[in-house]
């Protein structure tokens, strides 16, 4: 069974050695038992074993109900955790259609633009963004990204950006997005004079790694942003930055997204350590989703990567500018290497070129160690992402643990087996 977070909030387990379980204690209390397991005693065949976790109750309501059960079954009845600190772990989307709860949870940007935006005085413009802002408001998950019409004036400011950048990306991009970018040119209608659309783009990404884009209007928190990547969902604007400053944009826009994010997307390896990012955020504390938030900073944002002796861009805030592409392949910036518990720390500006860069030996390294780091986040479960229901399994019980087993085994027998007919 799928327990919520809220569930695990206080999770009080029984061992009861008894023919017999007076579960009406529980209900004469007011708990919720959301989880009862029973099996063979293993001192004794005769007698069974239950295990029972409920959820939401009060520490004296707890207290009454273990205090009941001792009095009937002296000696036999046992708590073998309990969270004492109740709504300690946030809220976070089980299934895929909960990303549709906080979608519309916009921090900044959206409609409104801050006084100093190139597009603040341009009423034209901010309608616009009103129109672009509405397609995000609206979306639900599972339904088709509706298509946009670029005016002419946002295909200029595309093909600007478009043109600039590609002379770059041969000698400075890394390896998996020079792979990606001529299958995205002849795929899904990358090209100077057109803005691809995000529901052809997501399409194809689910294709290649099962990565889809969602639009959204405006920047999420990072808690939100970071629990759709566990879905490996990318929450994408739809919007241009404004045609007065095409090498500019104070906000992410789709020139970001398409050309810096979208490409590593589609590699198969990059995916998977976006997830594990993903993942590791869900149900974390405040604390560390900024961390978190900052090795994503540092990474899938701004990351370096090694190219056999050479350095590559692989971060989409490089990817996606003409001034600091060149610049982060410079002598002038520091380079250390990517340590999630080390690159968690470093402080960062956000409105001009990084000061320091965080190098990464391949995508399978940097996943290893997110994947370490995720295990030191204090939360009281394991989670994986099961890609046929869509939903997160919490590795919080037995069941759970044989189910993730019989996956495994049955990967390892195909493994197995391919390797045997190669010999
Ligand atoms: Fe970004």
């Amino acid at each position: 069974m799928q327990l919520s977070p809220q569930h695990c909030i206080l999770l009080l387990l029984f061992l009861i050695r008894r023919t017999g379980l007076e579960c009406h204690l529980v209900f004469i209390h007011c708990i919720n038992l959301t989880h009862i397991e029973s099996r063979p005693s293993r001192d004794n065949k005769e007698e069974y074993e239950f295990f029972i976790s409920v959820d939401q109750a009060s520490s004296k309501a707890l207290d009454e109900v273990v205090d009941s059960l001792r009095t009937q079954i002296s000696g036999q009845v046992h708590e073998l955790s309990r969270n004492k600190q109740k709504d300690t772990v946030p809220w976070f989307p089980n299934d895929i259609q909960d990303l549709d709860r906080f979608a519309n949870q916009i921090l900044s940007y959206g409609s409104e633009l801050d006084a100093d935006h190139p597009g603040f005085t341009d009423p034209v413009y901010r309608a616009r963004r009103k129109e672009f802002a509405d397609i995000a408001y609206n979306y639900r998950h599972g339904q088709v990204i509706p298509c946009v019409d670029y005016t002419a004036e946002e295909k200029a400011t595309w093909g600007t950006v478009f043109r600039e950048l590609k002379t770059l990306y041969a000698t400075h991009a890394c390896r998996e997005h020079n792979r990606v970018f001529p299958l995205l040119e002849k795929y899904c209608g990358y090209r100077e004079d057109n803005i691809p659309q995000l529901e052809d783009i997501s399409r194809y990404l689910q294709s290649c790694t099962g990565f889809r884009l969602r639009p959204v209007a405006g920047l999420l928190s990072s808690r939100d942003f970071l629990a759709g990547l566990a879905f490996r969902v990318f929450h994408s604007t739809q919007y241009i930055r404004h045609s007065s400053k095409p090498m500019y944009t104070p906000e992410p826009d789709i020139c970001h997204e398409l050309l810096g994010h979208v490409p590593l997307f589609a590699d198969p390896s990059f995916a998977q350590f976006s997830q594990e990012i993903g993942l590791a955020s869900l149900g974390a504390p405040d604390e560390f989703i900024e961390k978190l938030a900052t090795v994503y900073w540092f990474t899938v944002e701004f990351g370096l990567c090694k190219e056999g002796d050479k350095v590559k861009a692989y971060g989409a805030g490089l990817l996606s500018s003409f001034g600091e592409l060149q610049y982060c392949l410079t002598d002038k910036p520091k380079l250390l290497p990517f340590e999630p518990e080390k690159t968690c720390l470093q402080q960062y500006p956000i409105t001009e070129f990084q000061p320091v860069y965080f190098v990464a030996e391949s995508f399978e390294d940097a996943k290893e160690k997110v994947r370490k780091f995720a295990s030191t986040i204090p939360r009281p479960f394991s989670v994986r992402y099961n890609a046929y229901t869509q939903r997160i399994e919490m590795l919080d019980n037995t069941q759970q643990l044989k189910n993730l087993a019989d996956n495994i085994s049955g990967e390892i027998s195909i493994l197995c087996t391919a390797m045997r007919k190669m010999e």
